[in-house]
């Protein structure tokens, strides 16, 4: 049983990193690449995205105008979906993962697009903020040893949920209708009005629901909207964030085992 875990733990510290398998295709980093992604980009990016990239392309306006969140503006080098600590640029793999997968209700996974091409484009995505020119991400290492799913953990992540007042926001049931989410106080970085997630509903989780992906999130933090990085206060003990993201799991009937 012991040795399971140790086991799975350490495949899951790999994950949290390196979520695809995707090395092979990957071009380099250079100017032809970036032409290659610009070409990709302006046929299937820029309606949301805006020729420069700053989240104004025509598209974009049906997503809601005066409601967060906008096409992401990838000029401001501000990202959502990272394995990296709040602040930092995404690594490569998390930009890999979201191309690939989608953002659900937001945008579409182009996992149609051959692995060469996602490559060439996030490398053009790049190029819109001069922050990739001299920083280098390093995602968080994934804390602890994964957690049997059980009553003990279950108990563990709700004392977790109310001690981190995630209610606040979340609502005692998960169903995204805390008092700061019904004073209307929650906004992004732009000012825009946002909605905390209903966390009954795990298929509309962004940064994914598996987990490994409810853990990222919770490290990581969601940077440019209310939902903070929990990494200072989940490394303190090595099963904190597998409760957590149990407890978070439980909330809805969609993720029974
Ligand atoms: C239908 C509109 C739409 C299209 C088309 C679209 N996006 Fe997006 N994209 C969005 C929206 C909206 C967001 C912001 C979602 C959020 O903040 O929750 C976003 C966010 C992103 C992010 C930021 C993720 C993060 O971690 O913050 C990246 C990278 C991205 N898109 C890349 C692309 C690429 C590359 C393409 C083309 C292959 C593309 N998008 C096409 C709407 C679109
Ligand atoms: C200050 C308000 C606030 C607090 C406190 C907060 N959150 Fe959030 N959380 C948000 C908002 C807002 C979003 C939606 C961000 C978005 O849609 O881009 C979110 C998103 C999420 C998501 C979904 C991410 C996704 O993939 O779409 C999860 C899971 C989550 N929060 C869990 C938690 C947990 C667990 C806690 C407590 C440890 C917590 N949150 C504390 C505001 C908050």
């Amino acid at each position: 049983m012991r040795r399971h875990h140790l086991a799975s733990a350490v495949v899951l510290i790999l994950m949290l990193g390196a979520s695809s398998p995707a090395h092979a295709a990957k071009p380099d980093d250079n100017p032809a690449t970036q032409a290659q992604g610009k070409v990709i980009f302006d046929r299937t990016c820029l309606w949301c995205h805006g020729v420069t990239g700053t989240g104004d392309g025509p598209a974009g306006r049906f997503l809601g105008r005066y409601a967060a969140p906008r096409p992401r503006n990838f000029t401001t080098g501000s990202f959502k979906f990272r394995s990296t600590p709040s602040g930092d640029l995404p690594t490569d793999q998390d930009l890999f993962r979201t191309v690939t997968k989608g953002i659900p209700g937001y945008m579409p996974g182009f996992a149609s697009l051959t692995e060469t091409e996602r490559w060439q484009v996030i490398t053009y995505v790049k190029s819109f903020s001069p922050a990739f020119l001299v920083e280098t991400p390093v995602s968080l290492p994934l804390t602890g040893t994964a957690t049997p799913l059980g009553p003990e953990s279950l108990d563990r992540g709700r004392a977790l949920y109310e001690r981190f007042e995630c209610h606040t926001c979340h609502g005692v049931e998960g169903w995204g209708d805390g008092p700061v989410a019904q004073a209307g106080d929650l906004r992004d970085v732009s000012g825009l009005q946002i909605q905390a997630t209903d966390l009954t509903r795990p298929s509309s989780f962004k940064n994914g629901a598996t987990l490994q992906d409810l853990i990222r999130t919770l490290l990581t933090g969601l940077d440019g909207t209310p939902m903070p990085s929990y990494a200072s206060r989940l490394t303190g003990t090595d099963h904190d964030g597998w409760d957590l993201a149990h407890y978070i799991r439980s909330l809805s009937a969609e993720s029974a085992p």
